[in-house]
């Protein structure tokens, strides 16, 4: 059975354990599903055709409190599976919660609607393939491998904590960052990894697992 978009509803484990394999859920199942009140949803973009399935992500990219043995998970009724044509995102918030819901080559996935590098809204950057590119700073994030693909113009240190310096885009003048505390903030500035949360495709709505304090 299917619960309604927005209407609260019960963790997993009050409901039988979902088979959390990580990185994807059993379509047909129904176990673990329940809805956060207060979800609400915001359509980006509305490109090709469809291809309904969870996308696979790096086990390790797995964001906190959702793994297998995680006891509070809340499932949240990201919308119809139909209406995220390939190509296209979607804003799911719950709460103070933003998720980005995308629909890529490779099926969809769920990561928090914020850029890991300074947190702006990825939803209302541009998907292309497996790739979003953030409004802000064209930094560039594979969502398919969590790579990042392009970092920030500011520069700053990639998540393994190398420093890459400021650049700017083809044609223009190289920036100078000037020096002071706004320069030392960027250089300062880590651009996070991309974190997943799991995806069903169950009865044609998308679900995606979050903490429960989400
Ligand atoms: S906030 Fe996204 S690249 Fe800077």
């Amino acid at each position: 059975m299917l619960r309604e978009p927005g209407r609260r509803c019960l963790p997993p484990s009050e409901l039988g354990a979902a088979p959390r394999a990580h990185s994807r859920y059993d379509p047909g199942s129904d176990a673990g599903v329940v809805c956060v009140a207060g979800a609400t949803i915001a359509s980006m973009a509305a490109p090709r055709s469809t291809f309904p399935i969870p996308a696979a992500f790096p086990p390790e990219l797995l964001a906190p409190g959702v793994g297998a043995n995680s006891a509070a998970i809340a499932t949240v009724d990201a919308g119809l599976v139909s209406e995220l044509l390939e190509g296209a995102m979607r804003r799911v918030t719950v709460g103070d919660h933003d998720v980005l819901v995308a629909h890529t080559p490779a099926g969809i996935v769920a990561i928090d609607d914020r850029c890991p590098h300074m947190s702006a809204p990825l939803s209302i950057g541009d998907l292309d393939g497996c790739v979003v590119a953030c409004p802000l700073h064209e930094g560039r994030f594979d969502l398919c491998s969590g790579e990042v693909v392009q970092m920030p113009t500011t520069g700053g240190l990639d998540a393994a904590g190398q420093y890459h310096p400021t650049w700017s885009p083809a044609g223009k003048e190289p920036k100078v960052d000037p020096p002071g505390k706004k320069a030392e903030a960027r250089r300062l500035t880590r651009v996070r990894r991309l974190r997943y949360y799991p995806v069903r495709i169950v009865e044609g709505r998308i679900l995606v697992d979050l903490p429960e304090t989400a």
